[in-house]
């Protein structure tokens, strides 16, 4: 599909990909590309996630490219940064003493420091909610985030974060809609959540999450599917219909780095080469898994991405899930014979 927006004679056009994404058979199967436009009404610096207009990922794109130009001799690993190249991370544990991310906020900085110097400068924050060892009241959530952004702010570090939070299964069915909403993305009619698959392995009960989180009226981000057990060996299957049903597949750059197995490498790879992935994202941990979503495009392309896919996954994609959002659709079932 190709969209041209030319009528302003000030803009430029720019090549820009979107989501895009098709379903067949209840897997992602295609992405889509557009010619967008930037110029007259880009964001300032920082962007403006949810805000209106066409035109905003690549105004985003272009206002971190400035202030990266007058940051460019502070502190980057040389060849880490790559002119133009958008990186959103939508999977990251990063805020201080809530789960097992960073254990107090200089562990944070550091991390936070690390993602800047990568080229990551946007990120939800997704500590773990509703798990058992990781008691968290969601509502505390946007506050811990206002305070960590004050932090970074205050040190320097050019990392813009959101409030969000990765579901433990078990607990999905326990969340009201307004605890979801804390923790949502997107805007209205689009909200989303970030939900985790079980590492045990995707089962009815899991299935009754997604329902239940649906049902509430919020998309599904399913995080990291190939660190499921079987996802390879039936558990994809299990998930067609929530695929169908409208839910977007998320895979850790750990995964493709073949650091949660053999097992979630081959998923993973699966998932990114074949084309069934809508994002990649870190799931870094501050502290204890100090990989950042900068790794992420290289390993996608070795999974058998193209370089466009590869930037789809890491940057655009993830910026058209906090900008449109992921409408939550009903499944449709045949009706009682
Ligand atoms: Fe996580």
């Amino acid at each position: 599909m190709l969209a041209v927006r030319a009528d302003h004679a000030q803009q430029q056009l720019v090549a820009r990909d979107l989501v895009g994404v098709k379903v067949e058979d209840g897997l992602l199967v295609e992405h889509e590309a557009v010619v967008g436009e930037r110029g007259a009404d880009a964001p300032g610096p920082g962007g403006g996630v949810g805000e209106a207009g066409g035109a905003l990922a690549v105004g985003v794109c272009t206002a971190r490219r400035r202030e990266r130009g007058v940051n460019a001799s502070r502190g980057r690993r040389p060849g880490r940064y790559r002119e133009g190249v958008l990186l959103l991370d939508l999977h990251l544990h990063l805020l201080p003493g809530v789960d097992d991310g960073p254990e107090d906020e200089a562990a944070s900085l550091i991390h936070a420091e690390r993602l800047a110097r990568d080229g990551v400068h946007e990120a939800t924050v997704t500590p773990h909610v509703g798990h058992p060892w990781f008691p968290l009241d969601v509502a505390t959530i946007p506050e811990r985030t206002r305070a960590l952004q004050a932090a970074l702010d205050a040190a320097g570090i050019d990392l813009r974060l959101h409030p969000g939070g990765e579901i433990y299964p078990a607990a999905a069915t326990t969340l009201g809609a307004a605890e979801l909403d804390v923790i949502a993305h997107g805007p209205r009619g689009a909200r989303w959540v970030l939900l985790e698959v079980p590492f045990a392995g995707i089962d009815e009960a899991y299935l009754a999450a997604c329902a239940h989180i649906r049902e509430l009226g919020f998309g599904l981000l399913i995080g990291h599917p190939e660190r499921a057990v079987g996802f390879l060996r039936g558990g994809r299957e299990r998930l067609r219909e929530e695929i169908a049903a409208g839910a977007l597949l998320q895979v850790n750059v750990c995964s493709l780095l073949g650091r949660q197995g053999p097992e979630a490498l081959a998923g993973a790879r699966m998932l990114v080469g074949e084309g069934h992935a809508a994002v990649l994202a870190s799931d870094g941990h501050g502290g204890t898994r100090a990989h950042t979503l900068a790794a992420g495009p290289a390993a996608a392309r070795r999974a058998g991405a193209s370089v466009q896919h590869s930037r789809q996954l890491t940057g655009v994609n993830p910026r058209r899930l906090l900008q449109d959002g992921i409408p939550a659709r009903a499944l449709e079932r045949p009706l009682a014979a």
